[in-house]
């Protein structure tokens, strides 16, 4: 067995592993678990979970390999690109449906460009004019040097006029009877539509000779220099483009040798937010929905454990049987649930929101303390690793370096000093009930009230105490307690009541509450304050 300060538990987030020099060590500790399946399914346009579930590994794995003869391409938005947008609607005065259609021609751009790339030495190629002479007039377009992202397609919609006169020339030449067509600049939507319609007749001929994706990602993410409005029209447009291309356009294409697809990456809370019509049918028949749910007594056969016992086999020589590396990395068993000796692996459940990028930074948390306490290399880890003081620091400022993430979405980075400050009010309970609830919500408030009211607006998460506690709990931070008659208590956390028919879940009022527990020591509870 490897030495642990050699143990190699790659990165926390997926992004670096679409990097040549990562890409085999991704393909060594990947677990193929269902979900990979799904989403090679033609009926699939969303990827959801919640932020470290595994959204950006499962369209990396596809961008890297040739699975089910399905390859994929990523386009990531960001900063650059929403501010683009908000340019573009401030001249061309855009509307929401103007905003479908650019992000149309983007798809179709990238998407071609894929094809290009992948099938242009396939003998089918030079057959399809269409597509040959669009090649062309993309390639003048962009002197040959076309990068396929979506800032660099972004220009071809500045530039309409430019690039339906270059796709004219070229469908001329190419033959196409067509009535002599004119663009000026402030015809924006008219030059889009001509490009637009191009692309459609040139793709849906196309034979193919595979399946082809583009994922899109980076909408969990909102720039703090993009107000949420902006943000929010912009991605709308790109929700809706993405069901009418896939719906409407792709599925329609008969007798290609593959199917092509985009596939919008998202976090719940947020495709919530994108308003799509029908909602609840979409998650249910066309979002592949991440979860690694699993209990304290199936542990062993979840897939969970086994993305975790593989991350730790997979650096060995020599080939071992499930669980196996687990065992020995992780010896020892602990008390709980009244239980002398549960499995050590419990321990980073009940500290974990069961997703990946929670068990892999405690990994390389513990790996990381384990040299600089300076072990010895040939020993293993102990419960008193997992106790030590550090470690829970260290792991739970990870957690609540998560929450700020999530909460940098929808509010500004001084709201999140301001959301800190409520748990003050608590007194350093972790459990508490809906009237003492109450009484510390009401304490906090009246301190926005005397501190806030002439600097800034009050945040809308403080607006009321039964939709900041819904706030609480969509963030994981709280869950109500139930107990059922003959006294069996359950747990009810957001992430764990979420599923594809209820996939933002509401707080119940009125009962008992807890703070998760890995975050309780960040937040500065349970201890009982003087
Ligand atoms: N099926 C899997 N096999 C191996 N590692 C995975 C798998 N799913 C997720 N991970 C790992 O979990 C971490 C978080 O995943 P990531 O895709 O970055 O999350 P998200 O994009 O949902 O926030 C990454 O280190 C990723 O490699
Ligand atoms: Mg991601």
């Amino acid at each position: 067995m490897q030495i642990i300060p050699n143990l190699n538990f790659g990165f926390k987030d997926a992004e670096n592993y679409k990097r040549k020099e990562n890409r085999e060590l991704f393909n060594k500790i990947f677990l193929r678990t269902d979900a990979i399946d799904k989403l090679c399914q033609n009926n699939i346009f969303f990827l959801l979970g919640e932020k470290g579930t595994g959204k950006t590994a499962y369209a990396v794995y596809l961008i890297n390999n040739n699975y089910k003869n399905t390859t994929a391409i990523l386009g990531n938005i960001g900063e650059t690109e929403y501010q683009k947008f908000i340019t573009l609607k401030k001249e061309k005065h855009l509307s929401l449906s103007d905003y479908a259609n650019i992000w149309k021609v983007i798809i179709y751009l990238l998407l071609s460009e894929k094809i290009f790339r992948k099938e242009i030495s396939t003998p089918q190629f030079s057959n399809f004019s269409k597509f040959r002479d669009l090649k062309k007039a993309i390639d003048e377009y962009y002197a040959n040097a076309f990068t396929p992202e979506i800032i660099y397609a972004l220009s071809v919609i500045e530039q309409s006029k430019i690039v339906a006169e270059l796709i004219a020339k070229y469908a001329k030449a190419g033959g196409e009877e067509s009535s002599q067509v004119s663009f000026t600049e402030n015809r924006f939507q008219t030059n889009l539509l001509y490009i637009q319609k191009h692309f459609e007749d040139a793709l849906r001929v196309f034979k193919l000779s595979g399946n082809h994706v583009l994922f899109i990602d980076g909408i969990d993410t909102r720039p703090s220099s993009i107000p949420y409005e902006d943000y929010l029209e912009c991605v709308k447009g790109l929700a809706s483009a993405i069901w009418s291309i896939n719906n409407d356009f792709f599925s329609s294409i008969k007798d290609s040798g593959g199917r092509l697809r985009v596939v919008l990456i998202a976090r719940p809370d947020i495709f919530d937010k994108l308003e799509l019509h029908n909602r609840n049918n979409k998650i249910g028949d066309n979002s592949v929905l991440l979860d690694w749910q699993t209990t304290y007594n199936t542990y062993r056969t979840s897939p969970l454990f086994s993305l975790t016992d593989r991350l730790l086999s997979s650096q060995q020589n020599t080939k071992l049987s499930e669980g196996q590396a687990w065992d020995y990395y992780f010896p020892y068993t602990i008390s709980s649930r009244g239980k002398e000796n549960d499995s050590s692996f419990i321990s980073f459940l009940r500290y974990s929101y069961y997703r990946p990028r929670d068990i892999i930074t405690m990994l390389i948390i513990l790996r990381d303390n384990f040299n600089q306490q300076g072990k010895n290399v040939n020993s293993v880890f102990s419960q008193d690793d997992f106790d030590h003081l550090d470690f829970r620091r260290k792991y739970s400022e990870y957690l609540l370096g998560e929450i700020k993430d999530h909460l940098a979405f929808y509010y500004s980075p001084s709201d999140y000093q301001l959301f800190l400050k409520f748990f003050e009010y608590l007194k350093g309970k972790v459990s508490f009930s809906y009237s003492e609830y109450l009484e510390a919500f009401k304490n906090y408030s009246n301190f926005l009230d005397e501190n806030i009211k002439k600097i800034i607006m009050k945040p809308t998460f403080v607006l009321t105490a039964d939709g900041f506690l819904q706030f609480l709990y969509e963030l994981n931070i709280i869950c109500y307690v139930e107990e059922t008659e003959d006294s069996d208590i359950f747990l009810r956390f957001c992430f764990r009541e979420r599923n594809p028919s209820d996939i933002s879940p509401k707080v119940k009022t009125h009962l008992r509450y807890e703070i998760f527990y890995g975050i309780s020591r960040a937040l500065n509870l349970g201890k009982k304050l003087k």
